[in-house]
């Protein structure tokens, strides 16, 4: 591909695009970068046939904003330097003390969760993967997450098909490098068993897109984050690190990288300091609702569902027999809008009052059981702290009384996803979109367990739903049951899943 010649852009235009990624992205555009984003806006507007950078941006900026393409823009002003085991001091503290003490601590539920935010090319996700190898004799038992999330779309490519130069093992002990790695001509590709640990996805951290189920971004014991918030200004670093605090779980760990910002950034968190390296870890209060307890269940088929009735508005042919009770009306949506008390038990939730907002639901539940709002949040609020088996609970008895409630069932879903348990959360995912059609994260959340479960056809087929049942929506607009999530972003998500499953 021949390179489009820059182009000197206007101070205003200039100030203008800078602005316009760091809202996006979280990335600063310097004084000393402003070359690198004159050579992107070339390229781009060459591309996509613009006559001038103005109508590039005005295409970016208007109703219509194109996601996509204003993603491309962004990549282009990433940096992608990566390498295994990058920074020996935080991968001994890792091998040597973090991830011990997690295992222990999760040893009665076999679950850990790990992120690697801002992943590149995957070089630290897998990183991670070979040490839980080597901490974790009896690994088959555990159901472990390694998420790996960048913003970056052909870098997500390249950690898939995880084959990478010399230069990417300079700081690897040779005898890991040996055996975990398979020599391909002059690359090296990462041997299957660790690369089925790492689940690659697209995700801005500048967005508000975690904590949430939806991107499997609950209860984290780990998340890793190096050289990454470097390039974002202090009051998207503030964020992020909030963000980042309610996506741990008690007593989870940050690692961020030695050029980060200051640790007044992270005063939420306490600070552990290791040979060569300083680690944050969120304070270790006693958890008031101790994490469930028993092993995570084995993905055995769910129980038979009872079932579906048939959809509410089929005509009924004949006059009901009158000692029969009237055909009941089964509702597909939770009754709009949410209450006020309950608005303030998911206020309290936010504020990380887990267990009052649990107690007032609780109580909400009990002094009125034909309200279907209080089980409905203790079942995502239970799920958010990673206690599952609780969720379920919560959420079967709501699908009992309301068996066609599409929310209800996607969120068992992804209750039953979290779990490890993907052939009934694909049950549930189906029933979501049985229930209705155009639920349109209920084909997302379908998408995704077809792709995890290998089938890469069926899987886009449903992120085509997805897109189709987007066409022509404001990109601003907030999906109802989504944490937050915009249609822009699940666009975004959505083409970066495509790009990784054609790849
Ligand atoms: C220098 S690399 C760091 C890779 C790895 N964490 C390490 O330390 O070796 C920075 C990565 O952050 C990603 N990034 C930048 N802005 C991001 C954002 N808003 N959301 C997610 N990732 C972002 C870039 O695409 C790039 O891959």
């Amino acid at each position: 591909m021949t390179a489009t010649p820059g182009i000197e852009l206007a101070d205003d235009l200039f100030l203008q695009y800078a602005s316009l990624v760091r809202e996006k992205s979280g990335l600063e555009v310097t004084p000393a970068r402003r070359s690198d984003l004159e050579r992107a806006v070339a390229d781009l507007t060459a591309r996509s046939a613009l006559a001038s950078p103005d109508k590039l941006y005005q295409l970016l900026v208007g109703q219509a904003g194109d996601p996509v393409l204003l993603d491309d823009l962004i990549t282009r002003l990433t940096v992608g330097e990566t390498h295994f085991f990058r920074n020996r001091p935080q991968f001994e503290a890792l091998q040597n003390v973090i991830l011990p003490e997690l295992i222990e601590k999760r040893r009665a539920v076999l679950r850990l969760r790990l992120w690697s935010a801002g992943c590149a090319s995957g070089e630290e996700a897998y990183s991670l993967a070979i040490l839980l190898r080597l901490l974790l004799p009896d690994l088959a038992r555990w159901n472990i997450l390694i998420l790996a999330t960048d913003i970056n779309r052909e870098s997500l490519e390249k950690a898939v098909l995880g084959r990478y130069r010399p230069w990417s093992f300079r700081e690897i002990p040779p005898d890991l490098k040996a055996a975990f790695f398979v020599s391909h001509g002059d690359r090296f590709e990462v041997a299957p068993k660790i690369r089925r640990m790492v689940t690659f996805r697209y995700l801005n951290l500048a967005e508000d897109s975690y904590p949430s189920l939806l991107t499997d971004t609950v209860g984290m014991d780990l998340i890793v984050c190096r050289n990454v918030l470097i390039y974002f200004n202090e009051e998207v670093n503030r964020l992020v690190a909030r963000r980042f605090h309610e996506t741990l779980a008690e007593a989870g760990w940050l690692v961020v990288g030695h050029a980060e910002p200051s640790q007044d950034i992270f005063r939420q968190f306490a600070v552990r300091n290791f040979p060569g390296t300083v680690v944050y870890q969120k304070s270790a209060v006693v958890e008031k609702y101790p994490a469930f307890s028993a092993p995570i269940l084995p993905d055995v088929p769910a129980p038979a569902p009872a079932p579906l009735p048939p959809p509410a508005r089929r005509p009924v042919k004949a006059a009901p027999a009158p000692e029969k009770p009237p055909a009941r009306h089964f509702l597909k949506h939770l009754p709009a809008p949410v209450p006020a008390e309950i608005q303030t038990a998911l206020r309290l939730f936010a504020v990380g009052q887990s267990a009052e907002a649990i107690q007032q639901l609780k109580a909400l539940a009990e002094a009125d059981p034909a309200n279907l709002w209080p089980p409905y949040e203790l079942a995502r609020l239970y799920a958010n702290l990673m206690e599952l088996q609780a969720a379920e609970t919560w959420i079967d008895s709501l699908l009992r009384r309301e068996p066609l409630l599409a929310a209800a069932h996607y969120l068992r879903g992804l209750i039953l996803q979290e779990a490890g348990r993907l052939e009934a959360s694909l049950q549930s995912f189906r029933a979501c979109i049985y229930a209705d059609h155009e639920f349109v994260l209920g084909h997302f959340a379908l998408a995704g367990v077809m792709a995890r479960q290998n089938q890469p056809q069926r899987a886009l087929k449903a992120f085509e739903n997805v897109e189709r049942l987007l066409v022509g929506r404001d990109p601003a607009e907030i999906l109802p049951d989504g944490d937050l999530v915009t249609v822009g972003h699940l666009l975004e998500m959505t083409a970066a899943q495509k790009e990784l499953l054609a790849g």
